[in-house]
């Protein structure tokens, strides 16, 4: 019996949070032995944020580094960087010639820029597009995302069945997998945790750094559980467990900030560790990185042949 495929990735714009970890990545590692994996570093999307070679190069290469640490083998989940496939950008075109503009400013991506009446890149607009391509040129099952890349993920879909439509059954519809409980990871103001906020725990963090940043969480001056405190809590103990902390500690924010620090070091340390070891052989990176885009080229670009036979420029 042929395992189900799955897809996913992140761009590589900053410093990995606890919020892509608990949102989408421990799903990679939980589902490597169930899924056909494939895991990619989403580099061109990271350009329309990153505009510079050096600042592009290190956190493309910090990007594999983390998916390693966290426990990717690249022996079952082939790793790779976006830019590596071209059929991705290809695919993308073709996509383009068959959706509106109006079917992608209903976006909340866009529909948030246009709120602030930010100028955004064309890039920007198709992002949703080329993510779509990413999906669909390897017929995964599911996507495994945080709550925030839904939408992105129906867009996929919603242009999977409009090719479809038109030319014929080529793709496979996918689906998200969004895990409730952590399909929105609260940041230390409350808010989504998100790189653009600056509000992140980030997943490789030190030890000063976790420190200061959980005393930093923004506690609620009403009741006796501190909420954001207690939210990022539970993604490091069962409720149970909180559950008697909180009672023997009510009221006192500080003594429960100091918890939460010690089971956050706890957690991040053998990651930490993990991840300096790894960094170390670059050999075996550049390895990764290499086999993992020759693999990936030809699954993607075997779809391409058949898209390009379907609509009838090869
Ligand atoms: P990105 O890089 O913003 O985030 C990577 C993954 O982390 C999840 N995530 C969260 N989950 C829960 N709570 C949070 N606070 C939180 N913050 C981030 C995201 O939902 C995501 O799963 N467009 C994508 C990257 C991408 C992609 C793809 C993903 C490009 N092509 C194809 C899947 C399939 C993005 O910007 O994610």
């Amino acid at each position: 019996m042929t395992k189900k495929r799955l897809l996913s990735g992140i761009k590589s714009t900053g410093r990995t949070h606890i919020g892509n970890y608990f949102g989408a990545m421990k799903q990679w590692v939980d589902l490597v032995n169930d899924y056909d994996s494939f895991i990619m570093v989403a580099d061109y999307h990271s350009l329309n944020f990153v505009q510079n070679a050096g600042e592009m190069r290190d956190l493309t290469w910090n990007m594999v580094i983390d998916y390693l640490a966290v426990g990717l083998d690249p022996k079952k989940v082939v790793i790779f960087k976006q830019s590596d496939v071209s059929a991705h950008t290809e695919l993308c075109w073709i996509f383009d010639t068959l959706i509106t503009m109006p079917f992608l400013m209903r976006a909340h991506a866009f529909k948030d820029a246009e709120a602030k009446d930010k100028e955004i890149s064309v890039g920007t607009f198709n992002y949703p597009v080329l993510m779509a391509a990413d999906i669909l040129l390897y017929g995964p099952d599911v996507v495994p995302v945080g709550q925030d890349q839904k939408q992105h993920v129906e867009y996929a879909r919603d242009i999977a069945e409009k090719f479809n439509h038109i030319f014929g059954e080529t793709f496979k519809l996918p689906k998200e997998m969004i895990v409730e409980n952590v399909a929105v990871v609260p940041g230390i103001d409350g808010r989504k945790m998100s790189k653009s906020y600056n509000n992140y725990i980030p997943l490789f963090a030190g030890d000063d750094e976790i420190e200061k940043l959980c005393m930093a969480i923004v506690t609620d001056s009403s009741g006796d559980v501190p909420t954001n405190v207690y939210a990022i809590h539970k993604l490091f103990r069962s409720e149970e467990e909180l559950k008697a902390i909180y009672d023997e500690h009510k009221g006192k924010y500080k003594i429960l900030k100091e918890k939460l620090i010690e089971d956050v070091k706890a957690f991040i340390k053998p990651l930490r560790d993990k991840r300096r070891l790894i960094a170390e052989d670059t050999d075996y990176i550049r390895q990764v990185i290499k086999e993992g885009g020759e693999r990936a080229k030809e699954i993607a670009n075997k779809k391409l042949v058949e898209v390009k036979e379907k609509i009838g420029v090869n």
